[in-house]
């Protein structure tokens, strides 16, 4: 376990008035209260607060009852520091069974917590066995055109008293299940998106207030979503297979301890309603008039209805779900109602959002709306749908004739700010439109401020383009026909997203469908769930996603699990790529290189901005197979780590003569060929200044504007950080002209675009075949700003923030920042503000973790923490002066820094 620095054992023998210690967040698999878990043994995580400097656990203790209260599980007081993913160490865990945990720590002063208030999980399906519910399919002849939405139902009693029910609930397609009329769980797309042929989740929800004592009906309706519905491009459907299916069970438990199923089987009856149409990219149709008013309640008679088909379709594949699923979130109003040149009644709600317009509205039956979705406007203010390509993004809604109806697509989301609305009877009002955001139920994590309002902006940008391209897994862009979890732009922008949200399950889930759609020789599709060809697959910068994430993964969130859960996976793409080369020379297939780098039509200077496809897929083999090598190291892995070690050095050697001239120069003189050979350490030390030094040189021959695609921009400003150029870093995000960060904010962007020119100058649009308004691949610029502006990261051999480093960067226009991030152990924050020569930073350190905190000032002597010398201070130790920065050790706390700041 983590040694204590001595300044902590110090805290040993000392006990001030403080309160005690508490115990706190509890979580399981990183969830709170999950149900559903199908690991044999879940892992525990809490937190301890209390508001003593330097508060670190010394030992913990866990116990755990079952659903009668009876202990399964007493550990032994655990003399060790460890707060997150302790594994559940207990007997075996049944299927489908409740367990309360409850954790006690005694910290470093000594004193003990109380137990913590009980936390819980529930078991999922441990074994196929254990699914009585049958596949079923609608009895009924399918319009194969439309391909409306198929209903199922099923009436059944109950007799005794009900003490809790569950429902298990999974669907070839989309589905949403109801019980007495009430919607199971508030979830949308569920069960979400996998590879479905091989890994198909499962949800489990408490319905136990929904169920009735006497009749009661459950039901539930499917859509096509990405199973079979269009994806990729025109007219491609049926990715999965061509048939809908459901799988459901219900397990009601009585007081008396007897339990009942309801599980789908040839007993229910299926039949269409109102949904007459539903495809993710095309929109919905939904015709009121059709619903089987009162299908959801009894007495109902279905009669007329078709029985169903049973399949006996494999469930070997069934699994539970590890990551949050996607619900609604932020409501926006319409902020202007308007007309066109084009005499189009569009609504601007203010924000380009994904998710659905939300209607209320009163007229007669048969009466036809329709809602069209833009994100943008022309340049002469009309509605403009020519980027999204094939997808319609149209939802009909026809009126059935009641006082009031409301509507809302059920298995559609669409990308945009605005909403074009013909069709609506009387005068389209404020109060009858809405937009809804849809995204994964990620826990907010970041925050980041400054006094830079464009900067602020730029954030705002960024977290909406990770809302709207974070729905159940990372894509590329949400509007047009693709909206696909493209490896390359989830790789470059892992990190950032981090920052922003708690994206440890989002991303563990879909590591384990690029591992299941890693092709059968090593190499990693473009897209996961891979929907492409087989061959589709093996860019460079894409595919290292395979490598490059399941490690930000691990810095940020200290979880080995994840690395093992991916070694062989990572292992052969290394293995891939080492087999593809020649010499250690990687210089074949297909790549999409540096993506959507900046295209000047006047570089007739001799400048460059187009990199080498072959370089930049050298320096990524390095970079993947280095951190194949801290992999194998974490793990023990020595035999790996020196295979790997021998492979590195090859592939730099092989780098350093094909690709570098005598003294440095590179064959691309690209700032994206720079950023990677430094950023990746290709080059040997003596070669990286000159290196350095023409990146720089390369940014004023483009009058400090950035070049780089999406392979090169996030590392860009890191590099210059890291070999001393901040001010030029600080002038590139400060940027406000094309190629920039700050171009499209004033150009009004409300998310992150494709390209860096996404709209003109002249507000002409880029080439409408690529150019999403809501990409976040450039936000990747997050990152540098949380590390290096706010100064919050980790240390690699103290992942997740066990060892918090903390060291802002003070430039720029800037004179304050505020940065907050939640670890696993609780909040970190920095605020630095500059006034009249003077710096005040104040910092937060949570319990259980250490910290380095660099603080700008000119000399030790001239800062102050509370208004007292840093001398007076016991808790922290000044361990030197390092350049520009104080350098102190210290532990938990609040930590309130003024020093003298040259401004
Ligand atoms: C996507 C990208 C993706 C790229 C591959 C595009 O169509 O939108 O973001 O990474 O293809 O180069």
């Amino acid at each position: 376990m983590n040694k204590f620095p001595a300044v902590l054992l110090l805290m040993f023998f000392s006990t001030p008035l403080f309160s005690q210690t508490v115990v706190k967040n509890l979580l399981c698999e990183n969830l709170v209260n999950p149900i559903g878990i199908d690991v044999p043994n879940p892992r525990l995580s809490w937190q301890l607060v209390g508001d003593q400097r330097n508060l670190v656990q010394a030992a913990y203790q866990i116990r755990v009852k079952n659903d009668a209260l009876k202990q399964v599980w007493l550990s032994n007081k655990i003399l060790s520091s460890q707060s997150v993913y302790v594994p559940y160490l207990g007997g075996s865990l049944l299927s489908g069974k409740k367990y309360y945990w409850e954790v006690k720590v005694w910290d470093n002063y000594g004193k003990e917590s109380a137990w913590s208030e009980p936390a819980s999980w529930d078991m999922g399906l441990l074994y196929q066995g254990d699914w009585k519910a049958k596949w079923i399919r609608a009895g009924y002849e399918e319009d194969s055109i439309m391909r409306p939405s198929p209903m199922f139902r099923k009436q059944f009693s109950t007799t005794k008293k009900i003490k809790s029910a569950r429902a298990y609930i999974t669907s070839h397609g989309l589905y949403e299940a109801f019980i007495n009329g009430r919607r199971v769980g508030d979830s949308y797309f569920t069960p979400g998106w996998t590879s479905y042929n091989k890994r198909l989740q499962y949800q489990v929800y408490d319905v136990t207030p929904l169920i009735l004592q006497g009749n009661n009906v459950v039901g539930a309706v499917l859509g096509s979503g990405w199973y079979r519905g269009n994806l990729v491009f025109v007219g491609k459907k049926n990715s999965y297979g061509r048939h809908l299916d459901l799988l459901l069970q219900l397990e009601i438990t009585y007081t008396d301890g007897s339990s009942q199923f309801v599980v789908t089987d040839e007993s229910w009856r299926s039949s269409t309603g109102s949904i007459l149409y539903s495809e993710i990219y095309h929109g919905e149709i939904n015709d009121a008039r059709l619903e089987k008013t009162g299908w959801l309640t009894t007495p109902y008679n279905d009669t007329l209805w078709s029985t169903v088909h049973v399949h006996e379709l494999p469930k070997r594949h069934l699994v539970a779900t590890t990551n949050e699923p996607v619900k609604k979130h932020e409501k926006f109003l319409a902020q202007r109602i308007f007309k066109t040149p084009k005499d189009e009644l569009v609504v601007d709600f203010g924000q380009n959002l994904v998710g659905f317009v939300q209607l209320k509205v009163s007229g007669k039956a048969g009466d036809t709306i329709k809602i069209y979705h833009a994100e943008v406007l022309d340049k002469a203010g009309n509605f403009y749908t020519e980027n999204l390509r094939a997808a319609r993004q149209e939802n009909i809604y026809i009126l059935k004739g009641d006082s009031v109806e409301t509507f809302e697509p059920r298995f559609t989301f669409q990308g945009f700010r605005y909403a074009r609305v013909v069709g609506f009877p009387g005068e389209l009002k404020p109060e009858n439109i809405s937009a809804v955001a849809l995204y994964s139920d990620l826990k907010q994590t970041g925050i980041f401020t400054t006094s830079n309002f464009l900067i602020n902006r730029l954030q705002q940008n960024i977290q909406w383009s990770q809302k709207g391209n974070f729905l159940d897994i990372p894509t590329d862009c949400p509007q047009r026909d693709e909206r696909l979890g493209w490896t390359g732009d989830a790789q470059v922008f892992a990190r950032t997203a981090a920052f922003n949200m708690n994206v440890q399950n989002f991303f563990t889930k879909w590591l384990k469908d690029l591992a299941a759609d890693q092709t059968s020789s090593g190499s990693i599709p473009h897209v996961i769930p891979n929907v492409l060809g087989e061959n589709d697959a093996g860019s460079t910068g894409w595919a290292d996603a395979g490598v490059i994430i399941p490690w930000t993964m691990y810095i940020n969130y200290g979880d080995t699990n994840i690395l093992r859960q991916q070694y062989s996976s990572m292992k052969s793409w290394i293995d891939y790529m080492q087999k593809n080369s020649t010499g250690q020379l990687w210089n074949k297939g297909f790549h999409f290189g540096d993506w959507l780098f900046y295209r000047p039509n006047d570089d007739l200077e001799g400048r460059a901005a187009i990199t080498d496809k072959y370089l930049i897929s050298q320096c990524f083999f390095a970079y993947s197979t280095q951190l194949m090598i801290k992999t194998a190291e974490v793990l023990g892995k020595t035999g790996d780590v020196r295979t790997y070690s021998e492979l590195l050095t090859k592939i730099k050697e092989a780098f350093l003569k094909e690709y570098t001239t005598a003294s440095g120069r590179l064959i691309s003189g690209t700032q994206t060929a720079y950023v990677l050979a430094l950023h990746f350490d290709m080059l040997p030390e003596g070669l990286r200044d000159q290196a350095a030094a023409r990146l720089v040189q390369n940014i004023k021959d483009y009058n400090n504007h950035l070049t780089t695609g999406f392979l090169g921009t996030p590392y860009l400003c890191h590099v210059l950080s890291r070999f001393g150029y901040n001010e030029i870093a600080f002038n590139l995000l400060l940027q406000e002209t094309y190629p920039s960060w700050l171009y499209p904010v004033k150009m009004g962007a409300t998310t992150i675009w494709e390209r860096w020119d996404g709209q003109k100058p002249d507000s002409t649009f880029q080439n409408p075949a690529m150019n999403s308004f809501n990409h976040y691949a450039y936000g990747a610029i997050g990152d540098w700003m949380y590390r290096v502006i706010g100064g919050i990261s980790t240390y690699d051999s103290f992942p997740g923030y066990k060892k918090i480093k903390i060291m802002p960067h003070i430039g720029g226009n800037f004179t304050s920042a505020t940065t907050t991030y939640q670890t696993n152990y609780g909040l970190i924050s920095t605020n630095w503000s500059t006034k009249g020569g003077k710096l005040q930073f104040d910092v937060h350190i949570p319990a259980n973790t250490t910290a380095v905190i660099y603080i700008p000032a000119p000399d030790i002597e001239s800062v102050t923490e509370s208004n007292k010398v840093l001398s007076d201070l016991q808790e922290l130790k000044v361990v030197r002066k390092e350049g520009s920065y104080v350098v102190i050790e210290t532990g938990s706390g609040k930590y309130s820094f003024s020093s003298r700041y040259p401004n």
